[in-house]
């Protein structure tokens, strides 16, 4: 039997629909499939804790997450009660910076079912490396003068360290898939940064000659995830060029609300993060209509994770059958509840 002790975050919003949707189908995968347990335990660190403690997490909260296996991760921020900047580098940001969690794996991929936006969907099946601890997101900078003076400033910090791992991890990545990758980059002599980023994958491709690769600036490589994404297999980018091209990839897929997201600690010090692509979406929380399928498709990268590939596989089979099958939230285009296209996944891992 193995057992897993993992650390869960409903965080915001919608993160408290989804987070106990994705609970379920993992309590159901324990109950079917003897062999594996779960034990939750659940922290609840959003913008209400904010306003009672005034900080997003107890002050020993990285000591408290450290001894678990994983975390798993709804959405932070609610805008309406605790600004973004606050909320977001108090918990979100300063997990993944603490723990280490430099990669950002996000898939995206056709499922049968769904309206794409895609005239032409073709049958695509990609996978983002993002960077996840430096480049846009640097805490260098702020904001100085007053009135019609005023700058806000904010340096870029690309490391050779930070950038040769991302592109490492996809290389490893595209060797176990179709062995293409793609650098997202920017290198037209605008931004230092990028003729940078540009050497190192230059560099790194060299240990990699079975690899195929490509580069596109990263505006060109957004029209491409519209026009043409199953070009695609594994494209590397910096943090906020990885952060945009994410969300591009859900919206391919026919909704923000399904696509999933593993923040990876490599080094093993510190437990890795599952949390979805999307946010805590505001305008439709407590409405009970929030797609769980982004939180159950980050449940199953956790599984992966885990070393339960098998398992995870189920659950995507499941959360596939479901959709086809006509069981969907409205975002993409049914009528089903959280709840039951929830009970309809499980259903389908019971049989
Ligand atoms: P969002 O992803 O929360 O919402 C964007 C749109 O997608 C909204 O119309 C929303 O209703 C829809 N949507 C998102 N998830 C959905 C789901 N599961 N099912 C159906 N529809 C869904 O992005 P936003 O509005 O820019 O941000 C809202 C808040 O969430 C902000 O505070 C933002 O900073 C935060 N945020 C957090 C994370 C995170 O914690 N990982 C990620 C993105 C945004
Ligand atoms: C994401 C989110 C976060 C990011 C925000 C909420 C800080 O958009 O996980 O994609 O930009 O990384
Ligand atoms: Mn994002």
């Amino acid at each position: 039997m193995s057992k897993h002790e993992i650390a869960v975050i409903p965080g915001d919003g919608i993160g408290n629909e989804v987070v106990p949707a994705a609970l379920d189908v993992l309590n159901t995968v324990a109950e079917v499939h003897g062999g594996i347990s779960f034990e939750f335990t659940n922290f609840p660190w959003n913008c209400d804790y904010y306003l009672k403690h005034g900080i997003m997490m107890p002050e020993d909260g990285l000591n408290t997450l450290q001894s678990f296996e994983a975390i798993f991760l709804g959405a932070v921020g609610d805008p309406a009660k605790v600004a973004d900047h606050i909320s977001l580098w108090g918990l979100l940001i300063k997990i993944r910076r603490e723990f280490e969690q430099v990669i950002n794996i996000r898939p995206a991929k056709f499922i049968n079912g769904i309206v794409s936006p895609l005239t032409n969907p073709n049958d695509f099946d990609l996978i983002v490396v993002r960077e996840n601890s430096e480049g846009e997101y640097s805490e260098v900078g702020g904001r100085i003068h007053k009135g019609e003076d005023q700058i806000a400033i904010q340096n870029a910090i690309f490391t050779h360290k930070g950038t040769e791992r991302a592109i490492r991890y996809a290389f490893e990545l595209a060797a176990k898939r179709k062995g293409h990758v793609t650098s997202a980059t920017k290198s037209n002599g605008i931004f230092h940064s990028m003729p940078f980023w540009d050497e190192v994958f230059k560099e790194v491709s060299l240990d990699y000659p079975e690899a195929r690769t490509a580069s596109y600036h990263i505006d060109a490589l957004a029209a491409f995830f519209v026009t043409k994404p199953h070009i695609f297999d594994v494209i590397v980018a910096s943090n906020l060029f990885g952060d945009i091209l994410t969300d591009i990839g859900a919206a391919i897929m026919g909704s923000i609300g399904i696509a999933p997201a593993a923040n990876i600690n490599l080094n093993g010090k510190y437990p890795s993060m599952f949390e979805p692509v999307h946010g805590s979406a505001p305008d439709i929380c407590g409405k009970g209509i929030a797609n769980p399928v982004g939180q159950i498709w980050t449940a199953k990268m956790m599984l992966d994770h885990l070393g339960q590939q098998e398992l995870g596989q189920k659950v995507l089979t499941a959360m596939e059958e479901t959709i086809s099958n006509g069981i969907k939230t409205p975002d993409i285009g049914g009528n089903a509840s959280t709840k039951e296209m929830t009970e309809d996944i499980c259903r389908r891992l019971k049989k």
